[in-house]
């Protein structure tokens, strides 16, 4: 399935470390959707809490050895899926070989992630900007796919304070930040009624990162 804007292909420079490469994901969006599927089938979305209380707008699953989640007392990784009590389901190996080959032209060889946060976004969710900081060690970096839906990406720097630039973010296209932008801050407003073949009104995004 092809968008076919003229910018697909491109690499843009966000910050130092941090790049937008434009519709990598689109050989395979079709298979990272079914995988997404699949994922939920075992592991269904969630509306997780916060531990300040709040109920996040940003249905979310997980697949891997790691699987990060919100609760009352705490952001963290868990091996276990706690609706079920069973492992998170496993990487599925088209997520493996994207973000491997995305971190790799991002100029981040090597990169094997054991954690995916899936993300499901629909008309009004969004996420509030935050630093990706509850990962094991800071030298891998994150990759992240957008499916679906356009959303606008807001990305900054490691201080809360630093402004942050917005980015609209299409089906198939990867972000990917590490090195000097590893704890950038990021993240999503919220996302406005739209269509899109594939996904109907919703946009998701795989978050891919080495946790332990
Ligand atoms: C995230 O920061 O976990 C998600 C970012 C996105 O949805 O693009
Ligand atoms: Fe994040």
């Amino acid at each position: 399935m092809q968008n076919l804007f003229d910018t697909d292909g491109e690499i843009e420079a966000l910050a130092p470390g941090a790049m937008l490469l434009r519709g990598r994901a689109l050989g395979v969006d079709a298979e990272l959707l079914v995988a997404i599927e699949a994922v939920a089938k075992a592991a269904p979305f969630r509306h997780m809490v916060t531990p300040g209380g709040f109920e996040m707008s940003v249905a979310m699953t997980n697949c891997g050895a790691g699987g990060w989640i919100t609760d009352r007392k705490a952001y963290r990784y868990t091996a276990e899926d706690p609706e079920s009590g069973k492992p998170w389901p496993a990487m599925p190996a088209a997520f493996l070989a994207l973000a491997g080959a995305a971190a790799a032209e991002a100029g981040f060889p090597n990169f094997v992630p054991d954690a995916c946060l899936i993300n499901r976004y629909e008309t009004g969710a969004r996420l509030s900007p935050h630093q990706d900081r509850d990962e094991a060690d800071y030298g891998h970096p994150i990759v992240s796919v957008s499916l679906g839906v356009l959303a606008t990406f807001q990305f900054g720097g490691s201080k809360r304070s630093d402004p942050m630039q917005k980015v609209a973010l299409r089906h198939g296209d990867v972000v990917v930040w590490g090195g000097p932008s590893r704890l950038a801050f990021h993240g999503v407003l919220t996302l406005k009624d739209g269509e899109h073949l594939l996904t109907g009104r919703r946009r998701f995004n795989l978050t891919l990162r080495k946790a332990f």
